[in-house]
This record gives C-alpha cells, sequence and structure tokens, in this order.
C-alpha cells in the first residue's frame, strides 16, 4: 500500500472497545448478559465509554466482542417497537433515552473468535481500523465527561506521533493489579506528559518500576498490529497489549515512541464487584435527577452502619 502521509500526522478518527471478555467477575449476572451490558445507575456501562469516545470526536467506534454480543448490538440499533409504544404514548423523555444510544456513533463489530487476552482483541480490529492511529477504551474504566482525557492523550500523539497510553498514580500495594510503566520525564512538557521506557503487565509485589499504572486508555499507532503478531502468549494463552507496547516503547525506529499522560482527574472503576458497586454509588450521587434524594439516604444509611 503507498501511503502520502505517516502515521503521525493522520488524525485519530477510529476507536477500538474490546468487549468480548467472559465477565467470570460478575457471574452469574454476566451468564447470558455481557457483563459491559450492566447498568451503572440506568446506563450499560459500554454507552458511558461510547458516549466517551463520541465526545472526543470519534464517531467511528468498533466493539470488539464476543460471545453474546446480541444485547450489544441491540442496545445501540434501533427498537422500532419501544419507540413506537413511548411515542403513542407521549412520553418523549423515555423516547429520548431509547433513541440516544442509537443515534450516538456509527458502532461496527468484530468478532474475537477466542479468549486470547487484549492485545488478540485489539489485533482483530486491524482490518477495520487499516495502517492509522486509533483509540483503545477499555470498558472496566469510566472516565468523569468532566476531565476529559482521551483530547489530551490525542493532543500529545499528534506532536510526538508513536503511541499514548493513560498512566495514574497507584498505591504501590495497588499495582500488581495493572500494567506498570518506567518512566522519564519529557523537556519542555508539564508533569502530565512522560515518556514510556518500558512497561510490564501485574508486576509481583516488589517488582514494579514505578506506582504509575496503565488505565484503560490508549491512542495506539498502526506499528502495535505487526507487534502484537510477533507477541508470545503468556502462561495463560493470552496476549498482552502491554508487551506491544513495550516492545514499541523500546524500539528507535518507526514504531515507537510510547508516551503517558499522567491523569489526576476521576476514574471510576467497574472492573470487579466492590468497584463497580463505589463507581454506582458515586455516579449516583452526582446525578441531577436521582443525586439529591440518593445523596440524603446513603447519609442515613452510613449513620445507621456507624
Ligand atoms: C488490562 C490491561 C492492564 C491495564 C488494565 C487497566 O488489564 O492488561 O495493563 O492496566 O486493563 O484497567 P485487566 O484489568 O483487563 O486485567
Amino acid at each position: 500500500m503507498a501511503h502520502t502521509s505517516t502515521p503521525r500526522e493522520r488524525r485519530v478518527t477510529k476507536a477500538v472497545i474490546p468487549a468480548a471478555g467472559l465477565g467470570t467477575r460478575f457471574l452469574p449476572a454476566s451468564k447470558a448478559t455481557p457483563k459491559e451490558m450492566l447498568p451503572v445507575v440506568d446506563k450499560p456501562a459500554i454507552q458511558y465509554v461510547v458516549e466517551e469516545a463520541v465526545a472526543a470526536d470519534l464517531t467511528d467506534v468498533l466493539l470488539v466482542t464476543g460471545r453474546n454480543k446480541r444485547a450489544l448490538e441491540d442496545h445501540f440499533d434501533r427498537n422500532y417497537e419501544l419507540e413506537e409504544l413511548l411515542s403513542r404514548r407521549g412520553d418523549l423523555e423515555r423516547l429520548e433515552k431509547v433513541r440516544a444510544s442509537s443515534q450516538l456513533a456509527m458502532v461496527h463489530y468484530v468478532r474475537q473468535g477466542d479468549p486470547k487476552g487484549l492485545g488478540h482483541a485489539v489485533l482483530c480490529a486491524e482490518p477495520h481500523v487499516g495502517d492509522q492511529p486509533f483509540a483503545v477504551l477499555l470498558g472496566d474504566d469510566l472516565i468523569d465527561p468532566r476531565d476529559p482525557l482521551l483530547p489530551r492523550m490525542m493532543d500529545v500523539q499528534k506532536r510526538y506521533g508513536g503511541s499514548v497510553v493513560a498512566l495514574m498514580e497507584v498505591d504501590p500495594e495497588q499495582i500488581h493489579l495493572y500494567g506498570c510503566a518506567a518512566v522519564k520525564p519529557v523537556a519542555g512538557e508539564g508533569d502530565d506528559v512522560v515518556q514510556v521506557t518500558g512497561l510490564v503487565e501485574k508486576p509481583p509485589p516488589g517488582q514494579a518500576p514505578s506506582t504509575f499504572a496503565v488505565i484503560g486508555r490508549y491512542v495506539l499507532s498502526p506499528a502495535i498490529f505487526p507487534a502484537l503478531a510477533r507477541t508470545r502468549a503468556d502462561p495463560r494463552g493470552e496476549i498482552q497489549l502491554t508487551d506491544a507496547l513495550c516492545e514499541l516503547a523500546q524500539r528507535h525506529d518507526d514504531g515507537g515512541p510510547v508516551h503517558g499522560v499522567v491523569f489526576t482527574g476521576r476514574r471510576y472503576d467497574t472492573g470487579d464487584r466492590d468497584a463497580y458497586l463505589r463507581a454506582t454509588v458515586q455516579l449516583a450521587c452526582e446525578r441531577a435527577d436521582i443525586g439529591p434524594g440518593f445523596r440524603a439516604w446513603l447519609k442515613e444509611f452510613s449513620a445507621e452502619l456507624g
């Protein structure tokens, strides 16, 4: 293929959202429903993530799905019966809620046949993404729309080319739950931009190179695809995105560099039951409609708990 521009010059227009995980932490709720469809207050978690992509002008969204993709497809499609019923009843508020998810973005689907990990899910996006930088958003992390992260990452990618990962400082006892980045400062940048010199997926206690955790937002160079194709599966049979990114971070030719944007805004983790419950409570408290009533109840309830 002949190219007239380098990846650095091309604008990011596509978002890839892996949604093929088995969701075993949420069984039995995730037995017949993708965990991405579990409601956080009253919206499926995945809708927050698609809304975030759209707010960053990424209206071409690819969901990498697995089994149970039907509910995801239905959620981002029209539901004529329901729309017809609500419109006959004159219930415009609910009609708007039903329509919103189908009008958000151009949503595409690709199926990840084998559950071979996040790196493999991203590799499944190659035919759709082609030879341009693209964003990856993981559904377990919700970013508060008041603290935009992706636009900042896309700025950094435009300036330096290569790839950009979102980082967050976590407690040392938490770092083994994440990909962890070794970093160095970048001359002329503020504290929120660093260069990534290495990455380790879920480092064992005491072996983490820093307390910078990779949170689930990436702007990736298309050079990630050949790097992923070369990446060997880990002992669990999973191809790690972190390993392929580590290779790009350490290469000095076309594939790199890898920068990190250090996020200090509000992030809600929905990855396991505890975190999911906390995210639901936090977001319910923030809501203009149900927030005031819910907060009042929560205060009383906490007092009862003592
Ligand atoms: C994935 C990535 C990990 C990253 C995390 C962020 O792990 O592999 O590098 O830190 O998402 O949420 P998972 O949580 O899917 O095991």
